[in-house]
């Protein structure tokens, strides 16, 4: 069995990641550790808890470094897959510190503890740290051109710049330590498991709910939509042929203005809910704009199509369909995030154990490294 250390996988990619990998790399074991904040749905992985062979949850805090080496001490790692991050850029307007702490201090943590047992032979010898980052730290595209590898760094959100700050830790601990990493820096992610803080869940739930749909600005901006199977295949191509020390951009090919997204989510789900034609566009509610709203951004793949032999498999509209789907028969699903019900593992757990519970800058309770091998304890 190959041991991968995911971290973050409670949350939207790494979910689809770890179950992904569950149905395509059957000699995998993946431990995944998690702080579960706000956006980390311990229900969302759940039915793995059965197959200890192949999967364990930990939760825990990527900062802890005393737990970081008890998990790498105890097998030998093939890799690290870091998603565990602050992800939302009106949180990070909000309350940048959380970012800093978890985005910045934690890849550090990570890289540093990763290197320790490198250095000391202690992981698999084909070892890949792949930090999973966005296309985002390269700022904002004109009208034209593409973000490529070699795009200079510009971000312009306290999210972006906490994402391009671990990015620059990433690189300099391969350059100077000689740690294999690998970096990936993708686009706009949607699909299954995504918190309904982000623009396509969001509307969706709107829609469903006929609450106003806030659309920033004059809706606009573009993005370059990336269906989240399609990213996870491009991970796995990546830690197990990329070539370590270097970075690929990860994008769908789908470029959209916000409204074109949001007037497509009204038409599909006003047919799908049997709604008058038109309904959900009434709607549309234009938001004063995001401060330092990124234009556009669009990747070139081309590299990661020409070395790994990557591509996305995904239509645009077929997957958002398919997405929309998936929320409307996930309403279980949806009532657990929108009561806060997901939530009950950290209070019926830690309540009882009397643990400290710290409140991150943005207001969410996040877990300090007490009782972090929790699952291993309630067995
Ligand atoms: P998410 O917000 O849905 O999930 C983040 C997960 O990390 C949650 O499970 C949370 O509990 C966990 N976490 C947060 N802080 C932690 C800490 N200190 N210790 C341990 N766990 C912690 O994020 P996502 O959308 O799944 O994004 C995953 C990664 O991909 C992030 O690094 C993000 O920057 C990057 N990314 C996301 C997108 C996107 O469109 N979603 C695009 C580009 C890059
Ligand atoms: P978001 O999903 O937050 O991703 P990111 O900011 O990382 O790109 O937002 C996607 C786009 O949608 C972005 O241009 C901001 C816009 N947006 C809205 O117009 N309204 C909203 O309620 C949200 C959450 C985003």
């Amino acid at each position: 069995m190959k041991n991968y250390l995911v971290t973050g996988g409670c949350g939207f990619i790494g979910t689809n990641f770890i179950r992904s990998v569950m149905k395509k790399r059957l000699d995998w074991r993946i431990i995944n550790l998690d702080a579960l904040t706000y956006a980390g749905n311990y229900d969302n992985l759940k039915d793995l808890e059965g197959n200890r062979h192949r999967f364990r949850f930990v939760h825990g805090n990527i900062c802890d470094d005393a737990l970081l080496k008890r998990i790498f001490a105890e097998q030998e790692l093939s890799g690290v897959v870091h998603f565990a991050a602050e992800s939302h850029v009106d949180r990070s307007i909000l309350g940048p510190e959380a970012f800093v702490t978890t985005n910045v201090v934690g890849t550090f943590k990570l890289l540093d503890v990763s290197l320790q047992f490198w250095k000391e032979g202690r992981l698999a010898p084909d070892f890949r740290f792949l930090q999973v980052s966005t296309d985002e730290v390269y700022g904002s595209l004109g009208s034209k051109g593409y973000f490529t590898e070699t795009t200079r760094y510009d971000p312009s959100s306290p999210y972006s710049a906490s994402k391009a700050s671990s990015d620059h830790f990433v690189r300099a601990y391969q350059r100077t330590f000689g740690l294999p990493t690998v970096i990936t820096n993708c686009s706009n992610n949607y699909g299954p498991y995504q918190f309904p803080e982000k623009l396509i869940p969001l509307m969706i739930l709107n829609i469903f709910d006929e609450k106003p749909l806030p659309v920033y600005g004059e809706g606009r901006n573009v993005r370059d939509w990336l269906y989240v199977e399609d990213h996870c295949d491009a991970l796995l191509a990546v830690l197990e042929k990329g070539t370590s020390g270097t970075t690929y951009n990860v994008g769908g090919g789908a470029e959209k203005q916000n409204i074109e997204i949001v007037h497509t989510l009204c038409d599909l789900m006003d047919r799908k809910l049997n709604r008058p034609p038109g309904g959900s566009r009434k709607l549309i509610t234009f938001v004063p704009d995001r401060p330092g709203h990124d234009r556009r951004y669009a990747i070139d793949a081309s590299k990661i199509e020409r070395e790994l032999g990557w591509s996305p498999r995904h239509k645009f509209e077929e997957a958002l369909k398919s997405t929309v789907d998936w929320y409307l028969n996930r309403m279980d699903w949806i009532k657990s995030v929108q009561t806060g019900e997901y939530l009950k593992w950290i209070r019926v757990n830690y309540e009882d154990r009397d643990s400290e519970v710290c409140i991150t800058g943005n207001g969410h309770p996040i877990l300090t490294t007490e009782n972090s091998f929790l699952a291993e304890e309630e067995e």
